[in-house]
């Protein structure tokens, strides 16, 4: 049996070496197994020759919401969820915000290093020589409805991209590769304020490729009739600081639906498509709208107990509180929370929510309901308050989210299609339904 069970191990690319290892005896049958620990963890298909007889399937891992089990090695993103810690190809978030940009930190992301100056120069100008789209994109961007969700609007758009660039169905071409990263990064902004100047009724406005990145963002949104646009570079700053904190954050709902889907060997623009549509929903990017619709129904400091009793009762949830990962202050709320009162103060756009946010905030840290369960604020609960600030309307912010992120999930995704261990992700179930039942013919039902 220990052969046979050497011999399964191996097969499925685990074999048990003693101390690194894990012995565990099976009381259906009184067998025992050894099973090997690497990285602090054991491979769920060791588990398989487990078996009562011989033509039983074989032990399973349930984990339906993957919430301890690794889906892949990826040397990208580091979280140390009870420290608090994030770190980008082993650089602190901290010192990324305060001496990167944004378009360097995506850089690092898809490289693993940093780049030399000219390095960082050549990825730049690629970048913003590819942020045009083809006119077909733009009208088919206008035959949405008026009121179309842009969220709506980029999923299906950077779906239909996929048409524009045939050729990223190679997945094997280095190059094709390398530019479906460099348009998608460089077109999501273009994309994004399109969508938004539609739902304004307003004319598209046009890259300007002597603008930064976020600067060019900027000008896309609120260019009207100047002859070219000046950024103000306090709030190009402030949004080169968001994008940072969310480009990557290791194997979230979005980059998990990236890798899965792209493991099917789709192109890389249906993929990340399918990353923006897990995006959309409110327990993940979408979690930041609905902060700002909490407080405003809220409405004053003098309700925030009676809001938080509901919460405790179950009769509501505390958005932009809590997170899977993080059981500790998210690092990057704490570096948005910095450039609130900044922002505020650029625009001008006092505002009252920002008051009850923090008060929530103090109430919430200080009830034992919410530090027992180390539920604290993540990066959503500030981060829809600086996009008001600058005007940007609730239905965009998880468009503001997708721009960034599209550099993360581009890395994962080069990885995944890298990695020799990459198969089409497939997870197994437990079968709870009716078996063999006979075909009941209509008039006897
Ligand atoms: N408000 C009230 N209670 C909460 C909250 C919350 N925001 N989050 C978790 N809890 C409670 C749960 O009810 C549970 O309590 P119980 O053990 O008494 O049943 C306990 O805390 C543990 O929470 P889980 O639901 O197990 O946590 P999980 O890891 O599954 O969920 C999630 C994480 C989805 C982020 C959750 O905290 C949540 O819904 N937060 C609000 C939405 C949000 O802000 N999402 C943004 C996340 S960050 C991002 O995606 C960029």
């Amino acid at each position: 049996m220990a052969d046979e069970q050497a011999e399964a191990a191996e097969d499925q690319g685990g074999v048990a070496t003693g101390k690194g290892s894990l012995t565990v005896t099976d009381n259906r049958t009184g067998e025992t197994y050894e099973v090997e620990i690497n990285d602090g963890t054991v491979r769920a298909m060791d588990f398989r020759g487990m078996k009562v007889t011989d033509d039983d399937f074989g032990l399973m891992t349930y984990d339906p919401a993957f919430t301890n089990t690794a889906s892949c090695r990826s040397s990208i993103t580091y979280i140390d969820g009870e420290a608090g810690v994030l770190e980008h190809r082993g650089y602190s978030i901290e010192q990324l915000c305060e001496q990167s940009t944004f378009l360097e930190v995506a850089y690092l992301l898809v490289h693993g290093e940093l780049p030399g100056k000219a390095g960082l120069d050549c990825w730049t100008h690629v970048i913003t020589h590819h942020t045009y789209v083809h006119e077909n994109i733009k009208k088919s961007m206008e035959g949405f409805r008026y009121d179309a969700h842009p969220m709506a609007m980029l999923l299906s758009t950077v779906g239909a991209l996929s048409s524009f660039y045939p050729g990223a169905k190679k997945l094997e071409d280095e190059t094709e590769r390398y530019m479906a990263v460099v348009r998608l990064i460089a077109k999501m902004p273009t994309l994004a304020a399109f969508a938004y100047r539609h739902n304004l009724g307003l004319p598209s406005v046009y890259p300007d490729n002597d603008l930064s990145y976020p600067g060019n963002f900027l000008s896309m949104l609120y260019r009207m009739t100047e002859v070219s646009y000046e950024p103000d570079p306090r709030l190009e700053r402030a949004l080169e600081v968001l994008w940072i904190l969310h480009a990557d954050h290791e194997q979230n709902c979005s980059t998990a639906a990236v890798r899965a889907v792209g493991s099917s060997q789709v192109d890389p623009y249906s993929a990340v498509a399918a990353g923006i549509a897990a995006l959309y929903g409110p327990l993940h990017g979408g979690a930041n709208e609905a902060v700002l619709q909490m407080l405003e129904r809220i409405g004053t400091v003098e309700n925030i107990p009676a809001f938080l009793q509901g919460v405790k009762d179950r009769k509501e949830r505390l958005m932009g509180f809590g997170h899977r990962v993080y059981k500790n202050y998210d690092p990057r709320a704490r570096i948005i929370k910095k450039h609130v009162d900044e922002v505020l103060e650029a625009t001008e756009a006092g505002n009252p929510k920002l008051e009850i946010a923090q008060e929530l905030e103090k109430h919430a840290l200080d009830d034992e309901y919410f530090t027992d369960r180390k539920l604290y604020p993540n990066v959503d609960f500030y981060s829809g308050l600086i996009y008001e600030a600058l005007s940007i309307p609730s239905d965009m912010f998880t468009v503001m989210f997708a721009i960034p992120r599209t550099a993360g999930w581009l890395a994962q995704w080069l990885e995944m299609v890298c990695d020799p261990e990459t198969k089409i992700a497939r997870p197994r179930q437990i079968y709870t339904g009716a078996r063999q039942l006979d075909y009941v013919p209509m008039d006897q039902r």
